[in-house]
């Protein structure tokens, strides 16, 4: 479904649901990371795109008199047919069930804003795959801050918001991750990658629009789970790595520095360092590859960030290891400039930078070799790069 499609579906749920029209209908999308995997909390650079997969919600005022009209806001998901209720009468806590501490860790947000908060009827539902490692939890925290957007009719500053969902993230899901995924969910720009420096919060649009070359998102339907706490873990050794070299942090390091101060840090940790340093050189010269049309140059990148992220940050597995080896068998000739694990790690999505007219030989030569080697059925989309977040109606 596209997202007129989708938002024409929603529209249709929540009249179904709670029986009048929506007031409001607002949407934010999920993401793939090209390249620049583990360095957003190293102050480093992400490649980041939105893809045009969602999460959204149509939304109304209660009707007087009714349950939520009493300070709640209540959530229908539409998908899992369950019903969230968040009551807005007090400081914002966290409750059941588990998805519904994304929006309340935005709703603190607000709170903590000075924004008095209103009750409202939702309905929700979300397109991008859960635990894939395509942001699906960046989506819906950016969603229901711009749905407080349209409702308060007090637009934020975008870098704002990402920073707020980010907090909500951290404060209320137990994840502390990095900024890539809010921003590009809050910022993303139809036919661009977002080249972010995770340091100053530039951020520097690179068009993809060359219709000869495309996105494959090749999701291993292997299960990530970031609460898991090794990526606190990671976390954590980087930051060892810069206290011992004696640096805010690795973006302020160079290879040369750190083979220098290889005594100073534990084979690990030295390990989860090269990565990231490797992987903040690579992210910079493959954004300039690509923003040159040399796919060859942020094809190869790709597969070198791949190669560190299993070796030396051993955020992979197997399964994504498969898939990236097959993508390599196909090679250059079979239309594949490169391929690599993306997002978090321990299992969820590949993306690969392709030739267009071969997307659907690559999608069955993948499909086929990943099952038959795995017993798993992948399943494999392409995307051009979406929009941020944004408001459809209201
Ligand atoms: C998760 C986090 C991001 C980033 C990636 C790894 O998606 O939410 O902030 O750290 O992992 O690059």
């Amino acid at each position: 479904m596209n997202l007129k499609e989708l938002a024409a579906h929603v529209t249709a749920e929540f009249q179904k649901h709670y029986g009048r029209a929506p007031r409001w209908i607002v949407a934010a999308p999920g993401r793939v990371n090209v390249i620049g995997e583990h360095t957003d909390y190293n102050d480093g650079f992400v490649l980041p795109m939105a893809i045009e997969r969602y999460a959204i919600m149509a939304a109304d005022e209660p009707l007087p008199g009714s349950v939520s009209a009493a300070a709640q806001i209540s959530i229908w998901d539409i998908h899992f047919d369950e019903k969230a209720t968040i009551d807005i009468s007090g400081p914002m806590t966290r409750g059941t069930p588990k998805w519904s501490n994304y929006i309340r860790g935005v709703l603190c947000g607000f709170q903590n804003r000075g924004v008095k908060l209103a009750a409202l009827d939702i309905a929700f539902m979300s397109t991008v795959p859960l635990g894939g490692g395509l942001s699906s939890s960046a989506a819906l925290e950016v969603c229901t801050a711009t749905l407080m957007e349209a409702a308060t009719g007090k637009a934020i500053d975008p870098i704002e918001k990402a920073l707020l969902a980010q907090k909500a993230e951290h404060d209320f899901a137990g994840v502390p991750c990095g900024i890539m995924d809010q921003f590009i969910s809050a910022l993303g720009r139809e036919g661009h990658l977002l080249l972010l420096d995770c340091r100053t919060r530039k951020t520097e649009l690179v068009p993809m629009s060359d219709p000869a070359v495309a996105l494959l998102v090749i999701n291993t339907n292997v299960k990530h789970e970031l609460s898991g706490g090794e990526y606190a873990e990671r976390r954590a050794q980087c930051e060892e790595a810069a206290r011992n070299l004696g640096v805010a942090s690795l973006r302020d390091v160079t290879a040369e520095q750190l083979e220098k101060g290889k005594a100073k840090l534990s084979e690990v940790v030295f390990r989860r360092a090269r990565h990231v340093i490797g992987e903040i050189e690579r992210t910079v010269r493959a954004a300039e590859g690509i923003r040159a049309s040399n796919w060859s140059a942020g094809g190869k990148f790709m597969y070198a960030s791949h190669a560190s992220l299993r070796d030396d940050y051993e955020v992979s597995c197997v399964e994504l290891d498969v898939v990236v080896k097959i993508a390599e068998e196909i090679g250059y000739k079979g239309g594949v400039y490169g391929c690599r694990m993306t997002g978090g790690g321990f299992g969820g999505c590949c993306v690969a930078l392709v030739k267009t007219d071969a997307v659907a030989s690559i999608s069955q030569k993948i499909a086929a070799d990943y099952q038959r080697e795995t017993g798993i059925a992948a399943t494999i989309f392409s995307s051009r790069p979406a929009a941020g977040a944004v408001i459809i109606k209201g």
